[in-house]
C-alpha cells in the first residue's frame, strides 16, 4: 500500500497536490512519501515479529538521501552500506554505528579503517584476501572486529541477470563449500572475529523458493561449522524481496509470507538475524514526476517525449524494467498508445514501448510509479542534464531534500588545465 492517490481529480502524494508541487519545484523531480516509507518499514519489521531481536539494516544504495535514511533511522532502522560514502551518509543521517553492516566485494583499507573507527556492527566479508586485509588493518588499530562471511550458495534467484548475485559465476561471496576453510583461516587472523554467515542472492525476487533454498544451505553450513567447533551467533539474510511494479500483475510474496518462511527455516539456528531490505522499503514510496514536452507522431509509432530521461531513471534502459505511468490529472477520454521517451540522444532512452497510456498531451504532467528505489540513487547528468531534485512529503508538508543543481554547478565541476585557461 502507498500514499499516492487521486483527490479531486489530481494525483496527490499524501496531502500534497502534485500539480501545485510541480509548479513550485519544476520538473522532473522525485517525490517521496514519508508515510509510505514508514509503513513499509513497519510491515517488514512486524513480519519478522516472531524472531528474537532481528536487525533490519536498510540497504542505503536503494535510496541514499539523508531525509530517507533519517526517516528510517528514527523508526529504528539500521543500515547496510557498501562504500565509505554510504557509511558517512548513514552516520550523518543518525544511524547508530552498532546498527550498520558493511557489505561489498571491494572494500579498501581506507574504507575498513573508517568503519572500524566508527565501530560498526559487522563487516560482511566476501573473500579470503579481504579477511586478511581487514585483520591486518584492525590489528594496526588495536582492534578485533566482528565479521560474517558472505557465502555464495549457487542458487538461481530467477530475477534479471544483472541483479542476480547468488550463482557460482557471480563475483559475490565465497563458495559455500569453502566456507569451513575460511572459518579455519579466520581463527589464525588476530584482527577479526568470525561470528557467522551472510547470504544475498539477488534483487527483485518474486518467488520465495530460491531464498528458501539459499537459507536452507546456510542452515546446514551453520550446523557444520558448529560441529567443527566454531561459535556461530549471527546470520545475515540480505535483502532482495521484490515489489509490485505492474499494477495488474500478481503481487510478489508479501513480507508476512517471507517472515513466516524465515521463521520456519531459521527456527533452530539460535543466531541473531540481520536483514538488508532496500527496494521493499523505498521502491513504492517514491515517484518520478515529469512533464510532456511534446507528442511526436511518427510513421510507425507515436512518441510521447517527456522532460525526464534515462539519466534520471535508468532502470528501463538498464534492465528493461517496467514502471507504471499515471497522469497527474485524472485521465479523461480514451487511452492512447505511445512510446514514452526522453530527450537524450540514444534509442535506449525509452521508458515504455507501445504502452497503453492515459491520454496525455503537451504540457501535461505524468508520473512513473515505484521509483523510490534505485531511481535518484542511480541518476546521473548524461547529456549535461541537471541531476534530478528530490522532494519529501509528510502529510500536507513538503520539502526539497535535494536541490536541482544550477548549470554553474554543473560546469563548475570541470577545471581547465593551466595551458587552456585564460
Ligand atoms: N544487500 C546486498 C548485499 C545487496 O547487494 C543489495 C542490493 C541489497 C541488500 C538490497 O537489495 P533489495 O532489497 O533492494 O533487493 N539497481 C538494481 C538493483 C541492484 C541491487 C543491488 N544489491 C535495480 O534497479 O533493480
Amino acid at each position: 500500500m502507498d500514499h499516492f492517490h487521486y483527490r479531486d481529480g489530481v494525483l496527490h502524494a499524501e496531502d500534497v497536490n502534485l500539480e501545485a508541487l510541480a509548479a513550485e519545484v519544476g520538473t522532473p523531480f522525485y517525490c517521496y512519501s514519508t508515510a509510505t516509507l514508514l509503513r513499509h518499514y513497519q510491515v517488514f519489521t512486524s513480519a519478522l515479529g516472531a524472531l528474537p531481536d532481528p536487525l533490519v539494516a536498510y540497504a542505503v544504495k536503494a535510496n541514499p538521501n539523508q531525509a530517507v535514511i533519517r526517516t528510517l533511522a528514527r523508526a529504528g532502522a539500521g543500515a547496510d552500506v557498501v562504500s565509505i560514502g554510504e557509511l558517512k551518509r548513514a552516520l550523518a543521517a543518525g544511524v547508530p554505528a552498532d546498527r550498520i553492516v558493511f557489505s561489498g566485494v571491494g572494500k579498501t583499507a581506507e574504507e575498513m579503517r573508517a568503519a572500524i573507527d566508527a565501530g560498526i556492527y559487522q563487516f560482511n566479508v566476501e573473500s579470503l584476501p579481504e579477511a586478511e586485509l581487514l585483520s591486518s588493518v584492525a590489528v594496526e588499530m588495536g582492534r578485533v572486529v566482528p565479521i560474517v562471511f558472505r557465502v555464495n550458495p549457487d542458487v538461481d534467484a530467477m530475477t534479471h541477470a544483472k541483479i542476480s548475485t547468488g550463482r557460482a559465476e557471480n563475483k559475490f561471496g565465497i563458495a559455500i563449500d569453502t566456507a569451513p576453510a575460511a572459518f579455519d583461516l579466520a581463527r589464525s587472523l588476530p584482527g577479526i572475529d568470525a561470528l557467522g554467515v551472510a547470504v544475498h542472492i539477488g534483487s527483485q525476487l518474486t518467488s520465495l523458493d530460491p531464498l528458501e533454498r539459499a537459507f536452507e544451505r546456510v542452515g546446514e553450513l551453520i550446523a557444520q561449522l558448529r560441529a567443527e567447533g566454531h561459535d556461530i551467533s549471527r546470520a545475515d539474510l540480505g535483502g532482495g524481496l521484490g515489489v509490485p511494479y505492474l499494477s495488474d500483475q500478481p503481487e510478489p510474496p508479501s513480507p508476512a509470507e517471507y517472515g513466516g518462511m524465515v521463521a520456519r527455516i531459521t527456527r533452530d539456528w539460535n543466531v541473531r538475524l540481520t536483514f538488508e531490505p532496500g527496494r521493499l522499503i523505498a521502491g513504492n514510496a517514491g515517484i518520478l514526476v515529469s512533464r510532456v514536452v511534446r507528442l511526436k507522431g511518427g510513421r510507425e509509432r507515436n512518441f510521447l517525449i517527456i522532460d525526464a530521461a534515462m539519466n534520471d531513471l535508468m532502470r528501463p534502459s538498464l534492465y528493461d524494467a517496467w514502471h507504471d505511468i499515471q497522469a497527474v490529472r485524472q485521465p479523461q477520454g480514451d487511452p492512447m498508445v505511445a512510446d514514452v521517451v526522453g530527450p537524450v540522444c540514444e534509442t535506449g532512452d525509452t521508458f515504455a514501448s507501445q504502452r497503453t497510456l492515459p491520454r496525455l498531451d503537451t504540457g501535461d504532467l505524468m508520473v512513473f510509479r515505484t521509483a523510490g528505489a534505485y531511481g535518484a540513487a542511480m541518476a546521473n547528468s548524461y547529456n549535461s542534464r541537471l541531476l534530478t531534485p528530490e522532494v519529501m512529503v509528510s502529510g500536507d508538508r513538503w520539502a526539497i531534500v535535494r536541490e536541482r543543481p544550477s548549470y554553474e554547478d554543473l560546469i563548475g565541476q570541470d577545471q581547465l588545465p593551466e595551458w587552456l585557461s585564460g
